[in-house]
């Protein structure tokens, strides 16, 4: 196509990498909104970029999300990583199982030969109930692992389908649309200016602990969620992205 000619892959990446200051930046061709294939390219891309970063004693942190399961369908390590654990980098957010990010863990550690721990707190929280979880020592044990991860691997979703995915009362989901929610990542939402305007109240990664995390990857395509990708960047924490062609060109064309 035209915009071929204009931009390379290769240019779209460093157009995005160096105005969001990201280490890296990997574009996949194809428009993963409409083809499976690009959205297992993005996957396979994602498991190249983890395995590059990933390091003896490490701890990730996954979240759920059909695309962070396609990095943990295709991820395979070149000898048994007998010393990393994979762990949900926050409790169940109201995904399908398959697209759970304790799932999504424990596949990545089966398929590794890696360990595993899973977080088994249901996803909306009242005070008094987050409060005495936390005393749990089971619970705070798996959380101070969590909170320890060196790396967080995260997908990216537009707000609104976020928050009917996770059916929010829709008083809460006006609420976000008067404050310009348009980004949904680690279960927080972010308008367009990359500031955090709704969090949920979840057990695991706190915004404080994906703020030190050293190495953050975010791995999310498709035209839909160009602006939801670009607000999240502008949150200013990851260090990688990966993403397709499609969205690419939509972040490409804000900045
Ligand atoms: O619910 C987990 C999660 O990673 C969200 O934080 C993110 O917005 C969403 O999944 C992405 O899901 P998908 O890859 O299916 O679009």
């Amino acid at each position: 196509p035209f915009y071929k000619t204009l931009f390379g892959l290769s240019e779209l990446e460093e157009k995005i990498r160096s105005h969001f200051g990201l280490s890296q930046v990997v574009v996949v061709a194809g428009d993963s909104d409409s083809s499976q294939q690009t959205k297992r390219e993005l996957g396979r891309a994602g498991c190249q970029v983890l395995n590059r970063v990933m390091r003896p004693g490490d701890v990730i942190a996954v979240t759920g999300g059909t695309t962070i399961a396609q990095v943990s369908g295709q991820l395979v390590a070149s000898s048994p990583l007998k010393t990393n654990w994979f762990v949900p980098a926050r409790g169940g957010l109201g995904e399908s199982l398959d697209y759970q990010a304790n799932t999504i863990a424990s596949t990545m550690a089966k398929r590794t030969g890696a360990h595993y721990r899973l977080l088994h707190v249901p996803d909306h929280l009242g005070e008094e109930a987050f409060a005495s979880l936390m005393q749990e020592p089971n619970i705070r044990e798996i959380v101070d692992v969590i909170r320890s991860a060196r790396i967080v691997i995260h997908g990216i979703g537009d707000a609104m389908v976020m928050a009917r995915r996770r059916r929010l009362e829709q008083e809460v989901i006006e609420a976000m649309l008067a404050e310009g929610a348009l980004a949904e990542a680690f279960g927080f939402y972010f308008d367009r200016n990359g500031e955090v305007v709704h969090k949920m109240q979840t057990v695991g990664l706190r915004l404080e602990d994906i703020v030190k995390t050293e190495v953050v990857v975010g791995v999310a395509g498709g035209k839909s969620k160009g602006e939801a990708i670009a607000a999240v960047m502008r949150f200013g924490h990851n260090d990688v992205l990966v993403t397709d062609e499609a969205a690419a060109l939509e972040i490409a064309a804000l900045i």
